[in-house]
């Protein structure tokens, strides 16, 4: 199990030394090209907005137990899984911001508080593996990744409605809230027990603006119970998908020096994070938050919610 997102990025990926450099100001409605991370934009006058709640810098990196972190194998395949995936989340952002180019609340969310975020994610948790795990050579190993996995991303994976996109991004923040809400449980070391906590509640957080946002356009462009349930089967079989096994090849090779990688030896490492994460798993959480955006009814909603949580028990992580 890795936080895995979607196929759908754009292959030109953004300049990851200057992130917020690129990040477009298009409050105004005519597009400024001007940087908005660091100052206010001249043409709109909206001042940056990237209050972020933790930085790197509130983490206590010198509090790391190493000891602890040598535990299990599996979970070094989890935190630096993630850490590739909320590394590239760049990469398949900007046709995400195309698709609501002209709705300004729902872009500037983006731009300015939901992308740095995901970034932060990223920045986090490699810092936390290249200290938990010295030897292992992070930035060699993500670099041979994002070779493979940049060819596999193709830019077509967005739902044909806004509505529908909106409920799939519902799924994907529902995945990543609940991995990291396994991870803040699963690790004895209190610096990454801290990292994922912080992690998953701006999961939680990003999950509430796209529900909300959903709930805004099934008002004028409204989306069937049917073709949002539609939405959550393909991002569903986007996340059980090949991301993730990539990730997992690229760490295994760095970390075994170049040995060979098959089909047996990923089963066996997903196995063992499988082990690893299933008694820490929110299932509860993780049913609520998927059926919310299906709009049931108290009563149906009181004979799903259990249903789904027995099937999810079998079937996630
Ligand atoms: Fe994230
Ligand atoms: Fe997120």
């Amino acid at each position: 199990m890795t936080v895995a997102r979607s196929p759908s990025c754009s292959k030109d990926r953004l300049d990851p030394r200057s992130k917020s450099s690129l990040l477009l100001c298009r409050s105004s409605g005519s597009t400024c090209n001007r940087p908005l991370a660091k100052s206010s934009c001249p043409v709109c006058a909206t001042t940056p907005v990237s209050r972020r709640r933790w930085s790197l810098d509130s983490i206590d990196w010198q509090a790391i137990r190493t000891d602890a972190v040598g535990e299990p194998e599996a979970l070094f395949y989890l935190v630096a899984a993630a850490s590739f995936m909320e590394s590239t989340t760049d990469r398949y952002t900007r046709n995400l911001i195309d698709q609501f180019f002209g709705d300004d609340e729902i872009t500037f969310w983006l731009e300015q508080h939901w992308l740095p975020e995901e970034i932060q994610h990223g920045d986090v948790l490699r810092r936390y593996v290249q200290i938990a795990w010295p030897n292992f050579e992070w930035d060699r190993a993500y670099e041979s990744f994002l070779d493979e996995f940049s060819a596999y991303c193709c830019a077509d994976g967005l739902e044909p409605t806004r509505t529908r996109e909106l409920a799939s991004r519902c799924v994907v923040e529902t995945g990543t809230a609940s991995f990291y809400t396994t991870l803040s449980r699963v690790s004895h070391d209190p610096v990454l027990a801290t990292i994922a906590h912080r992690i998953a509640e701006d999961e939680i957080r990003h999950y509430k603006h796209f529900y909300r946002y959903f709930c805004r356009y099934q008002q004028t462009e409204p989306a069937t119970r049917r073709a949002v349930f539609a939405a959550f089967s393909n991002r569903l079989r986007m996340i059980s998908g090949e991301d993730s096994v990539i990730a997992i090849k690229h760490l295994y090779k760095i970390r075994r020096s170049g040995a060979r990688f098959d089909n047996k030896i990923c089963r066996n490492l997903r196995r063992n994070s499988r082990k690893l994460v299933q008694p820490h798993f929110p299932y509860r959480m993780c049913v609520q938050m998927l059926l919310k955006p299906l709009g049931l009814g108290p009563r149906a909603r009181r004979i799903l919610v259990p249903i789904t949580e027995i099937l999810a028990r079998r079937l996630v992580p």
